[in-house]
């Protein structure tokens, strides 16, 4: 199977498959998602809520980034790896931007991925693909500008914002970008982005109109439950599995049920004597 190439996506959308991508951000996780094919993994910068508290996306940085990605790539060897690029990783000029998302590469990513549309993310872009860095763009809800947005809010509720996504969504396609995330809008304004462009765009909240779907992994299992967004479907519930798994532990450590004759080395029977005498 062609794992690596961008081309997959293009390939996907054109003969009528849906795009399946989760997020991973450490080893165990990449390898599951390797194990399972999934069509490609994005290490999102949400792992600053999920795998390491913060409130929101603002604080992690490239740095702290990298060592997530190359957790994943270790983990997940096969797959198509997206590295999403951190706030203020790459707006303060095009020099940064495309070193940062070199890092990436270097790290072990496949592509790179940026929120927003203005000149200097369509700039960017062209410079990443000119030198060889695919690039997934990402509209609608971006939470690395919450703060101008103010808060998680859906977008692209009327014509006229649907019309303005879309002609971003059009520059950043015409740019060089190989998809585009559509977070948190109507499916009805997701579907018509989505017939109006060639690139294939995967949905986060967007209905089931997009080419592909994105959910966090942690949100989708069950397993990170701060909070969960409406469109957040369930597979799994491992926090309380986990839970019950470390409260069965604990109680057994308590009641000396483990460590068992079955988890303990023997010593042999000589020794054992040498120290009664
Ligand atoms: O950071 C993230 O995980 C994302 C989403 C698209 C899932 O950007």
């Amino acid at each position: 199977m062609a794992h690596k190439s961008v081309t997959k996506f293009q390939q996907l959308k054109d003969n009528n498959e849906k795009i399946a991508l989760l997020t991973a951000y450490d080893y165990s996780t990449a390898q599951v998602l390797d194990k399972a094919e999934i069509d490609a993994i994005l290490v999102g910068d949400s792992l600053a809520m999920v795998a390491l508290g913060y409130e929101n996306t603002y604080n992690i940085t490239i740095n702290e980034m990298l060592i997530f990605v190359k957790a994943v790539s270790r983990g997940a060897a096969n797959s198509f790896i997206i590295g999403d690029m951190p706030f203020l990783s790459y707006n303060l000029s095009i020099e940064q931007g495309l070193e940062n998302a070199g890092k990436m590469i270097k790290a072990g990513a496949n592509a790179v991925k940026l929120e927003g549309c203005n000149e200097h993310i369509l700039t960017l872009v062209r410079r990443c693909v000119e030198s060889g860095i695919p690039v997934l763009g990402h509209l609608g809800f971006t939470p690395q500008l919450m703060n101008t947005i103010g808060g998680y809010k859906i977008q692209g509720k009327s014509s006229d914002k649907i019309k303005t996504i879309l002609e971003s969504a059009k520059k950043l396609q015409e740019a060089g970008c190989f998809g585009i995330v559509l977070e948190l809008m109507p499916a009805d304004s997701a579907k018509y982005i989505t017939e109006n462009l060639e690139i294939p765009t995967i949905g986060i909240g967007a209905g089931v109109g997009c080419s592909g779907q994105i959910v966090v992994t942690d949100d989708i299992l069950g397993k990170f439950t701060d909070f969960t967004p409406k469109f957040v479907k369930k597979y799994k519930n491992l926090h309380d599995e986990v839970l019950a798994g470390v409260q069965a532990y604990k109680r057994e450590v308590k009641e000396e049920i483990f460590p068992s004759e079955k988890e303990s080395f023997e010593l042999n029977q000589e020794e054992k004597l040498k120290l009664t005498n």
